[in-house]
């Protein structure tokens, strides 16, 4: 995200990017613990321009960013929930930074449901993601119960009803990876869609894993389960393919 923005004081900057309150962020410049285009500044009101702007903390480089998109893989046992009751909230696994920046989970996966799991402060970008007009395939692996026969992928595939669903649901594809795994592509993202279409087809979901949204793949993220990684340019044009609006 290099567009163009406005100068912003360094104060101001600094805050911006997660790295605390303006006060904290003052003593911190005031301290000599900032540097900017490799020189240490010591007055918070200098004004910097920062579009494609890399300044130093401590030694570290952070390159600006406008927003922030992250790809964590969630672990099991934790809430995507603002508000966590029975286990962790999925931002304790973030750095202090995204709390500061008020990162937020682009959707939800249920709290026993591992993988990808997208997270922002860009409310537009959030917004736009979870629209119920965009339809955008979402590849979970499901493990069963039950064997996962030919004539359960054939229900999925064929479309299931759900109890509060207008219309039956389907699956844009369902496919046998194991003799109790199935990968299985849903468009849309209702409330706890993939385990409540394996038990309305006879089967019961006992694992569930979100590998992929749109062409964006855990595995070509690399993350460990709890790991996260910032997005960029590229991974977010993958998150587009297979995009449908309507
Ligand atoms: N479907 C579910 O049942 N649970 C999830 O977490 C995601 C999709």
């Amino acid at each position: 995200m290099t567009k163009s923005s406005p100068k912003l004081t360094l104060d101001r900057l600094l805050q911006s990017q997660g790295f605390g309150t303006r006060k904290w962020c003052r003593s911190l410049i005031a301290d000599g613990e900032v540097k900017v285009n490799g020189e240490v500044v010591t007055d918070y009101r200098a004004s910097v321009d920062p579009a494609g702007l890399s300044f130093e903390l401590f030694g570290e480089v952070w390159p600006y960013r406008e927003h922030v998109y992250i790809a964590l893989n969630k672990p099991a046992n934790f809430e995507c929930s603002r508000k966590p009751s029975h286990h962790p909230g999925v931002l304790t696994l973030l750095s202090e930074q995204c709390a500061w920046r008020d990162v937020q989970p682009v959707g939800r996966l249920d709290h026993d449901t591992t993988g990808l799991l997208l997270m922002s402060d860009d409310g537009a970008f959030i917004h736009a993601q979870t629209s119920p007009r965009r339809h955008v395939p979402k590849i979970y692996l499901a493990t069963t119960q039950e064997p996962v026969t030919q004539a359960l992928i054939s229900e999925l595939l064929a479309g299931v009803q759900l109890h509060d669903e207008p219309a039956p649901l389907r699956a844009l594809v369902c496919r046998k990876v194991g003799d109790y795994q199935c990968e299985i592509v849903l468009e849309q993202g209702k409330y706890h869609q993939v385990k409540r279409m394996l038990a309305a087809a006879g089967n019961h979901c006992s694992f569930l894993q979100r590998t992929a949204i749109g062409g964006l793949t855990l595995d070509e993220l690399g993350l460990a389960e709890g790991e996260w990684c910032y997005l960029d340019q590229r991974h977010l044009e993958l998150l587009a393919v297979g995009l449908t609006t309507r």
